[in-house]
């Protein structure tokens, strides 16, 4: 199906701008949304975005599930560990994982990150302006990683510098840059060092898990390891990061939405799921058709690559009231269909986690921040195929 003058990429600088209207074109207008250029296919409703997270037969994540030629393809897996796989390794690569990433072990991380939150927010306050991005919500995420991996705090600041290169896109290209490749080298090559590290002098760290996880005599290889380790790094590093982002901005261009957790604390889980609605920082996810799938009268061929828009299911009319209000009280039945951590097999492993980053990390700068502003003069967007966010958010605070 195609209408009038409705473009759809995820490359182009005005979908990064402001993706929305197009969505909701896409929704109206071409639910089954052919990118005879790109290649791809994109769903945009509810209904088919959820319908294809739980159909991994017919909407396979085996070549990955990015558009980006370097990170897509049958050896996604090297790069992507289990996000690019189906069953049955994908069962048996997640059920060892699992055995080493436990609920536990991400509860117990709490005072932890707490402790990070507040090194971060010390510095950043001390300076009177600070950028949000730079300063706090940059760090965080990987230095939980870090934390949770066993990487030694001096190792930390270039460990995310590497991790940020790799999901970085400049205009007008489509492929991972050279210098993202080269990160991922790099960091490959620090991993293959903690976990000989590891193996040699055992720590209570998830790496030290990892290497002992065993289901039924089964036990992950060292490549196998490392490559979990990469994809928290894709997953749970710039993801979380732009949460934070987004929570701070959308609360700040929302002020009577701002107030309700500003004076009841107990309201910031509600201000980071109405973020992860409203404006999420994973906006798709590829997946690739295994056998001809018709959808609203449209056969998309087996072997197509489809893009299945999260950003879009969130703002659907036909699951949410209202979709484009920024709004903390949404009913509880309406937060269930939040789309922003996948569905079925694949449902983000680490979703507990970023919502205990971003509320241990909200909470932090609730009990020191009274209010805030931000420099509109100076906030940038991050340019990349999936992940949407900030790169800068300048802001000025006034202390409690
Ligand atoms: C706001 C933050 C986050 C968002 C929006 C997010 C989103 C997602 C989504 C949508 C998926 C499903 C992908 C698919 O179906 O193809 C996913 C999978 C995954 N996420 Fe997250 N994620 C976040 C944070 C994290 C964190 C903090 C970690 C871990 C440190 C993590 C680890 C993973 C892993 C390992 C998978 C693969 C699961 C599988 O394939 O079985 N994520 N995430």
């Amino acid at each position: 199906m195609t209408a009038a003058g409705l473009v759809y990429s995820p490359y182009l600088y005005e979908i990064h701008d402001d993706p929305y209207p197009t969505y909701a074109r896409l929704r109206d207008e071409a639910p089954v949304y052919r990118n005879a250029a790109g290649d791809f296919w994109a769903l945009s409703r509810h209904a088919d975005v959820v319908g294809a997270f739980r159909d991994n037969v017919r909407f396979s994540s085996a070549h990955g599930v990015s558009l980006d030629p370097a990170a897509s393809g049958p050896h996604a897996h090297r790069t992507m560990s289990f996000l690019a796989m189906d069953p049955p390794m994908h069962g048996r690569m997640r059920g060892l994982v699992s055995r080493g990433f436990t609920p536990r072990r991400v509860s117990e991380l709490e005072p932890r990150i707490r402790e990070l939150a507040r090194g971060h927010l010390d510095a950043a306050l001390a300076k009177g302006d600070f950028d949000f991005m730079d300063e706090l919500a940059g760090r965080l995420p990987m230095d939980v990683i870090s934390e949770l991996i066993g990487v030694p705090a001096a190792d930390r600041d270039e460990v995310r510098r590497l991790s940020n290169l790799l999901v970085h896109r400049e205009e007008g290209t489509e492929d991972v840059p050279a210098a993202g490749v080269e990160a991922a080298f790099t960091l490959i090559a620090y991993y293959a060092d903690l976990l000989a590290d590891r193996r040699a002098h055992p720590t209570s760290d998830l790496t030290t898990a990892l290497l002992a996880a065993e289901v039924d005599g089964d036990r992950l290889t060292d490549d196998e390891i490392m490559g979990f380790l990469f994809l928290m790094v894709v997953a749970g590093n710039e993801t979380t990061t732009k949460l934070l982002g987004n929570a701070w901005y959308w609360a700040w261009r929302n002020p009577d939405q701002r107030a309700t957790p500003f004076a009841d604390p107990t309201r910031i889980p509600a201000w980071g799921e109405e973020t992860l609605r409203y404006d999420t920082s994973t906006q798709m996810l590829a997946r690739r058709t295994t056998e001809d799938v018709t959808l609203h009268d449209t056969t998309i061929p087996a072997g197509e690559r489809v893009v299945l828009l999260v950003g879009s299911a969130n703002r659907d009319e036909r699951v949410f009231s209202c979709p484009d209000v920024y709004d903390l009280d949404r009913p509880e039945a309406e937060l269930q269909h939040i789309a922003s951590f996948g569905f079925g097999r694949h449902y983000c492993l680490g979703a507990s986690l970023a919502r205990l980053e971003a509320r241990v990390c909200l909470e932090e700068l609730v009990a020191r921040v009274a209010d805030y502003e931000i420099d509109p003069a100076g906030i940038r967007r991050v340019h990349s195929s999936n992940v949407r966010g900030f790169a800068s958010l300048p802001t000025t605070v006034t202390l409690r």
